[in-house]
């Protein structure tokens, strides 16, 4: 897998398979011949464009990521991952999946002996966060070991519990109602594991924040994350730049304290 990189940061990413392809924007070409004509870090012309051929990296998989669900961005989804405490060997359960914005970064974090557990019911968001995992699982072939149950979080409990009877390190929630999720999923967490809830308006965060306190939860942190770029000035210098400082979401973290 390479990520090919137009000079205004368009992104797609490629599939090094030695057959012809077709990539809107791109038009046909082989992905394998391109490779033995152009090296890594070298430039390469298609369909008019200019592009630098790099290795596919997460910030690559993410810009050039199928889209149809709206996706947790690279601001919010890092913070989860940290706050969460994913790390190597952990078994992560998120839910929706959605176009997997946020599971790109959590399948990044986990090693080969994680486990993500993903769940999502609309088979046509589905098929869109597969093919971006999938994308991630050539890319990064040392990935962790993934499952994907089709269904609603809060009735998958049963299923979870038989693919993974340690318990969950992590859960990552996404979705309009958590609280039906919260509930069915909080006691799979082993002690001293987390639960995150994004919640793009303040009613979910209030009945999220609820809802884990009724499951014996502690909430850990919850808030907003602000981003605000800089840009170079037109008279020289560097500032923040002129533009939307726009809202996503607020984010609650919880915790299993007790066994
Ligand atoms: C905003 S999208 C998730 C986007 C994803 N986090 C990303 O970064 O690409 C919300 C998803 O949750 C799914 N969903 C809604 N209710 C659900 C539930 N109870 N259990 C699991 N998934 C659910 C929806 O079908 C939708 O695909």
């Amino acid at each position: 897998m390479v990520a090919l990189v137009a000079q205004d940061g368009r992104t797609w990413t490629v599939n090094v398979a030695d057959e012809d392809v077709k990539i809107k924007g791109l038009g046909v070409f082989n992905p394998a011949q391109m490779l033995e004509e152009h090296s890594v870090g070298g430039l390469v012309v298609l369909a008019g464009k200019e592009l630098t051929i790099l290795p596919a990296g997460l910030a690559e998989l993410r810009r050039g990521m199928l889209r149809r669900a709206q996706t947790i961005g690279d601001k919010d989804a890092g913070i989860l991952v940290a706050r969460l405490g994913i790390g190597r060997d952990d078994t992560v359960l998120e839910a929706g999946l959605g176009s997997a914005g946020l599971g790109l970064h959590i399948t990044r974090a986990l090693g080969p002996s994680g486990h993500h557990i993903t769940v999502e019911p609309r088979e046509e968001h589905a098929k869109v966060g597969l093919d971006n995992l999938n994308r991630a699982a050539v890319a990064w072939p040392d990935g962790p070991h993934h499952t994907h149950i089709s269904g609603l979080a809060q009735d998958v409990a049963e299923d979870v519990k038989s693919i993974a009877p340690q318990g969950l390190d992590a859960v990552a929630l996404d979705m309009a109602d958590h609280t039906p999720s919260i509930a069915a999923l909080a006691p799979l967490l082993r002690a001293g594991g987390r639960l995150a809830c994004y919640c793009p308006v303040t009613s979910q965060l209030e009945r999220a924040w609820e809802a884990c306190e009724a499951a014996g939860l502690a909430v850990d942190w919850a808030g907003e994350i602000m981003e605000r770029p800089w840009s170079r000035a037109s008279r020289g210098g560097v500032r923040p730049a002129n533009g939307p400082f726009g809202h996503t979401a607020f984010l609650l973290i919880a915790q299993r304290r007790s066994a």
